[in-house]
């Protein structure tokens, strides 16, 4: 049987089968040896569930499939199927109809209601059970009813019998409370529309926290009623308005997702000024932030006017987003304003504050009590924690573990984001191996372990607009999700790598469809309708990692981001294979199919420049790309060159090898705010010849 697991070389999702098996084994639960004889079916779930155990058979999708909802119901859980329906549909290109007749195979059982507003902590679980007659979804509440829908969706591929599900039994349930996404909507707005389907696909992986990062020295981006100067002068006319806010709250209610929003405070606030000048500390006069990076601008915490202004603004905000939760920011103010001013200083001296960390803990302090007065838990990045925090505020760390590990210790709830930034370009499989508890769980106790509830993935957007910033999230963000959600010896970094592709493929079908934006922003800077030689030298090629790219040329927030760099994924999937049967090559362990592929892929590259070249002046912006193209042919040769070499046991000069390694690292190096990522393989080969 044709499964979709074979495009992808089924061999590591069968494993990861045979483990999840392996560990309901371990548990007790009954493990047919039967079982074990129908793994030919491929577990395609990201995130993994944390029981699984094969049926036989499948069960096919036709357009007569009808889902009844039985037990507890409401318009939410309607809303859920028909959305489920949708998507089945996209999926398959079947259209499906809804019907709740008595005869239904698909039930969804749920037994009860879920709160009012999403608590962190509810119940999550669910059970799904597929045979070839039916499909029975049972559930304490809706939330577990929406994730089992989910996980049905991605078990459906497609079959010489048609698009089926593979019988199977699921028992699963979250491993963390807190599975967030933060989208930073300060630094560059991201439209509506992008935030809605980002949610969708947070829902696809059972994400269940969108962290809303709505305030930044390049922007405030909330309507406020009470102080609308905020918007108007801070926004540059991009914000959301009030009703736009609730209609984002009640779209993620209804995929199970909370919404807590941020206002970053006391620094990365300077668009707040543009408004209001005298919340701040400097004299200004202040206008939206165009350039990045750490300014200096930050409200006065000494005036009691600061105060009185953050009290009524956090009643609106906390009246408009209804989560327990409240995020104010606290990262990175680097006091420059408190120390020019004589004012702040004598504050300083008269009230004993030692420095601006003091200072700045004052002023949390004083926050976390209007917080907590507008009855919600107050949250901040790690500078928030200091000797005297109020033990309730809930500590993300986003500078490492060891804060995390500190606050748990003395007794507070954090997350990690520290290792999830997937705005620094880093591979999936990095994130993926983060896990909020290594490395400190052995430091804490029980407790002190459950006080870590999770982690969030965040992505922030000095690189990224509403065009792009689809590729940055996804796919990495559902191997992520798989950290959160999974259990944590769920750590199969190939098998990640083809349930990924999968969910990738899956994704489009809600909207997310960063491959023909890609696609478009190709035929944009080339002016080419069909660039083919660009799409060659973009499967090898990254945008540079970590902060670097700010370090190349300046960027403010008005550069436009329509070079290629911004086109690709962060991840370059093709240099990924590469690599992999590179070492496969060195290490003496190639197939035959591994060096052909390996010819293939070198001569494609060294042939593909003098395809490319003539295009690329046709446009200023491909110009940039001319010396690219060019390394590309160079390493390409001399991979071609050494693995000829390697093949016939050929030996080389020192004097010949030197020569390629030096082509070779000078091509690592970035070019127009790209990284030729084949380049490292290529070195590979080169060091992997024979010397004379
Ligand atoms: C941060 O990255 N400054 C929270």
């Amino acid at each position: 049987m044709l499964s979709l697991s074979q495009v992808f070389s089924p061999s590591r999702i069968l494993y990861q089968m045979f483990v999840v098996f392996t560990a309901l084994a371990g548990l007790g639960v009954a493990h047919p040896v039967a079982a074990q004889a129908q793994t030919a079916v491929a577990l395609t779930m990201m995130p993994l569930p944390a029981e699984a155990k094969p049926g036989t058979g499948e069960f096919r999708i036709d357009g007569k499939l009808s889902v009844k909802l039985d037990g507890f119901t409401e318009p939410r859980l309607l809303r859920a199927r028909q959305r489920f329906l949708d998507t089945l549909s996209r999926e398959t290109g079947i259209p499906i109809i809804a019907a709740d007749g008595s005869g239904a195979q698909f039930v969804i059982e749920t037994k009860g209601p879920s709160a009012a507003v999403q608590q962190l902590g509810e119940d999550e679980s669910y059970s799904l059970q597929v045979s070839p007659e039916g499909v029975h979804l049972s559930a304490a509440n809706p939330l577990g009813a929406m994730h089992g829908l989910q996980s049905f969706l991605q078990l459906v591929h497609v079959t010489p019998n048609g698009f089926a599900a593979p019988a199977l039994t699921i028992h699963d349930k979250p491993r963390f409370p807190w599975r967030g996404l933060m989208i930073d909507s300060g630094r560059h707005f991201i439209p509506l529309a992008v935030i809605e389907r980002d949610l969708d696909g947070m829902e696809a992986v059972k994400l269940n926290v969108f962290h809303w990062h709505l305030s930044e020295d390049q922007g405030f981006r909330v309507e406020s009623k009470v102080f609308p100067l905020l918007h108007q002068k801070g926004s540059d006319g991009l914000y959301y308005t009030q009703d736009q806010i609730r209609h984002v709250i009640e779209y993620a209610r209804d995929r199970g997702i909370r919404v807590v929003p941020e206002f970053d405070m006391p620094a990365h606030a300077t668009a707040w000024f543009a408004g209001y000048p005298n919340l701040a500390s400097g004299k200004g006069p202040y206008s939206i932030a165009r350039e990045w990076g750490v300014l200096d601008a930050a409200m006065d915490p000494t005036r009691e006017s600061t105060y009185q202004f953050l009290n009524l603004f956090l009643g609106e905000m906390t009246g408009l987003f209804p989560d327990l939760y409240f995020h104010i920011g606290g990262d990175e103010c680097n006091g420059k304003e408190w120390d020019d001013s004589p004012r702040i200083q004598e504050f300083k001296k008269a009230h004993h504050l030692k420095d601006n960390a003091a200072l700045q803990s004052m002023f949390t302090a004083r926050v976390q009590k209007l917080v907590a007065s507008h009855h919600k838990v107050m949250e901040g990045w790690d500078e928030v924690l200091q000797p005297d925090t109020p033990k309730d505020v809930v500590i993300q760390s986003w500078r490492g573990r060891d804060s995390l590990r500190d606050a748990a210790k003395r007794g507070y709830k954090g997350l990690l984001s520290n290792g999830y930034y997937i705005d620094l370009n880093q591979p999936a499989e990095e994130h993926y191996l983060v896990d909020p508890l290594e490395g400190i769980a052995d430091q804490l106790t029980p407790e002190q372990t459950a006080s870590i509830l999770g982690g969030e993935a965040t992505m922030w957007s000095e690189f990224v607009t509403g065009e792009t910033v689809d590729s940055r999230i996804w796919p990495r963000t559902a191997a992520i999700a798989e950290r959160y959600w999974s259990p944590a010896s769920t750590r199969d970094v190939e098998s990640m790598y083809e349930r990924m592709a999968i969910i990738e493929q899956q994704l489009g079908a809600y909207g997310i469809d960063y491959r023909a934006t890609t696609e478009r922003m190709f035929e944009r800077m080339s002016g080419d309708p069909d660039p083919k030689a660009l799409r060659v030298l973009a499967s090898v090629v990254m945008p540079p990692t970590g902060y670097s790219r700010g370090d190349m040329q300046p960027y403010t927030s008005q550069t436009p981001l329509n070079h290629l760099v911004d086109a690709i994924p962060p991840e370059s999937m093709t240099a990924r294979r590469f690599d992999n049967l590179v070492k496969r090559i060195v290490a003496g362990k190639g197939s035959a199919e591994d060096w052909q592929q390996a010819q293939d892929w070198l001569a494609l590259w060294r042939d593909n420049d003098a395809l490319l070249q003539p295009m690329l002046l046709k446009s200023s912006i491909t110009a940039e790309l001319v010396p690219v193209s060019q390394s590309l042919r160079q390493v390409a040769e001399i991979g071609l060159e050494a693995l000829k070499n390697i093949q016939q046991g050929a030996r080389v000069s020192t004097e010949v090898q030197g020569k390629q390694l030096n082509a070779v690292t000078a091509a690592e190096k970035p070019q127009a705010a790209l990284l030729l990522k084949v380049a490292t393989s290529i070195e590979l080969l080169v060091k992997a010849e024979a010397r004379q």
